[in-house]
């Protein structure tokens, strides 16, 4: 601990010491019965947990303190208060000075100890009277209040005093991530989801401590962002969804709500908007974009690789400059994806030069470029990344070029492959998927990609054959459970006998969020 934490624990130290001593006598202290941290079912698996066996005691006297000052803490304290509020319905009050007898605190305190120098590293400690999370950034605050949001128990024990009381187990929690970059995407393309069904999921990955969110925003089927230089695209464009459905899009405005939503979680927003290839719905707005020779039909069907943009023309890089450049005015993430899959009718020659010209765009807005595997084969920067989906050896082009990769095989991280053969939805042309198989592989050491080119894991969530936030559940849940591990907790720390006890453990969390998880018989729910 450095001095100035010091001075702090110091300066809680005898906050406490005033407090107490104002009483007019003290209260017996709580005999909790015996706990055990280590046991808790905490999802991702800390990086280290050191049970004290005892217990903090959550109640009417407990109070939120953040560190004055220090920005974001307090909207921290305001988010975990109201978590708590919805799971156990007990009032806590943040930062406040006039409150009755406050007998607990939790503290979340901004730390500047080299410990914590990672982003979104963060300790625990749980004490009889106190709980201290300790973080250098409010990222890592938010990430550490999850944990402690996980391990408040559902229902109170009546036995200790005469009111309720909520024991969490004591200990220490000295955690962080495995990889920085943990994330989902969700294809709104193929089926569009609204902006409170993005929300639900965004609230369900930030539990598990998943840091971003990648938007599938076109494809053949639909144009799902409102780009106000070229209106057709979603006024033509956005009205077709697979299987003749409605569509649907996001306006500006709603957009802006997504990822400010997400950004109060700290997440990160990817929009994604898929080129040449995939721009059925594009070249249906605009004929003049579309270079696979035939006129534009509305598309909503399932096959992909039959269209594309034409290359060759100047008209559509004005498009994609316009395109680019108000979705990242909008983005203030540092990512633009640009597709660049399955551009199985364009010319390999075409393809390397409009991905070329493409990442020139995308920089010149200021964001880093991400696009799938393919684009390996195009002259790109090293700063650009590529999402591994299929073929390793395209992946492989890409550490060459020393690019970050983006982990998403898909016979191992596609959250849109069936279970197994009764599936109710999902599709298997890479592969069933069953929870363990999710689960039970390493992103750090898996088809010849080297650990120090990784940027991180990612799963995917096609929307082929699911159109409501049911199905879409059906389909995340539980599997992206044991991702948010992947990408989170060390090789070390994951073992699969003691993750699917935890995994069924996530049973009232799940209920409370009424989210319909496919029930796999792998997993014993409570
Ligand atoms: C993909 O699944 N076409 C990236």
């Amino acid at each position: 601990m450095n001095l100035k934490n010091v001075c702090l624990f110091s300066a809680i130290i005898l906050m406490f010491t005033l407090v107490f001593a104002c009483k007019k006598e003290q209260k017996p202290k709580i005999k909790f019965p015996s706990t055990d941290l280590a046991k808790e079912s905490i999802i991702p698996k800390p990086l280290k947990t050191i049970a004290t066996n005892s217990a903090f005691g959550l109640d009417k006297h407990t109070a939120i303190y953040t560190t004055k000052g220090a920005a974001g803490f307090e909207n921290i304290g305001l988010f975990l208060a109201q978590k708590i509020k919805s799971k156990i319905q007990l009032n806590i009050p943040v930062n406040s000075e006039n409150e009755n007898p406050i007998e607990r605190v939790i503290y979340i305190n901004k730390s500047d100890s080299l410990d914590l120098k990672e982003p979104e590293a963060y300790q625990l400690y749980i004490n009889q009277d106190s709980i201290i999370i300790n973080a250098n950034t409010a990222e890592g605050a938010f990430r550490g209040i999850q944990t402690l949001r996980q391990i408040i128990p559902t229902t109170s024990n009546d036995t200790l005093a005469k009111h309720k009381i909520w024991p969490v187990p004591s200990g220490k929690i000295i955690d962080k991530p495995n990889f920085s970059y943990r994330a989902s995407m969700l294809d709104v393309s193929r089926h569009f989801f609204s902006v409170t069904d993005v929300k639900k999921y965004i609230d369900l990955l930030a539990y598990y401590k998943i840091n971003t969110l990648h938007l599938h925003l076109t494809d053949d089927q639909g144009w799902r962002i409102e780009i106000k230089s070229w209106p057709n695209l979603t006024k033509i464009g956005g009205k077709t969804e697979v299987g003749g459905e409605s569509g649907g899009f996001y306006t500006q405005e709603e957009y802006k709500e997504i990822v400010a939503y997400a950004a109060k979680r700290y997440m990160t927003i990817i929009p994604e908007v898929d080129m040449p290839g995939h721009t059925n719905a594009a070249s249906v707005s605009y004929p003049i974009l579309n270079g696979n020779g035939k006129t534009p039909k509305p598309y909503e069907g399932m096959r992909v690789g039959f269209s594309t943009l034409d290359t060759r023309k100047d008209t559509v890089y004005s498009f994609i400059d316009d395109v680019v450049r108000e979705i990242s005015a909008i983005t203030p993430g540092p990512y633009f994806h640009i597709g660049g899959d399955e551009s199985h009718v364009t010319k390999k020659k075409d393809y390397i030069y409009f991905v070329n010209k493409v990442e020139k765009i995308v920089q010149k807005h200021g964001k880093r470029m991400i696009g799938w595997e393919e684009i390996a084969h195009a002259n790109v920067d090293s700063t650009s990344i590529a999402q591994y989906w299929t073929n390793p050896k395209t992946a492989k082009k890409g550490v060459l070029k020393n690019m970050k990769i983006i982990m998403s095989p898909a016979k191992k991280a596609y959250l849109d492959m069936e279970y197994d053969t009764l599936s109710k939805h999902g599709l298997h042309w890479a592969a069933y998927i069953p929870v363990d198989t999710a689960y039970l592989w390493s992103p750090e050491n898996h088809d010849g990609i080297p650990r120090e080119n990784i940027l991180g894991l990612e799963a995917p969530l096609w929307s082929e054959t699911i159109s409501n936030i049911e199905e879409l559940e059906y389909l995340a849940f539980p599997r992206i459970i044991g991702y948010a591990e992947l990408g989170w907790s060390t090789q070390e720390n994951r073992n699969w006998e003691d993750y699917k006890i935890r995994l069924g453990n996530q049973t009232p969390f799940l209920n409370c969020m009424n989210v319909k998880y496919y029930p796999s018989k792998l997993i014993d729910w409570k």
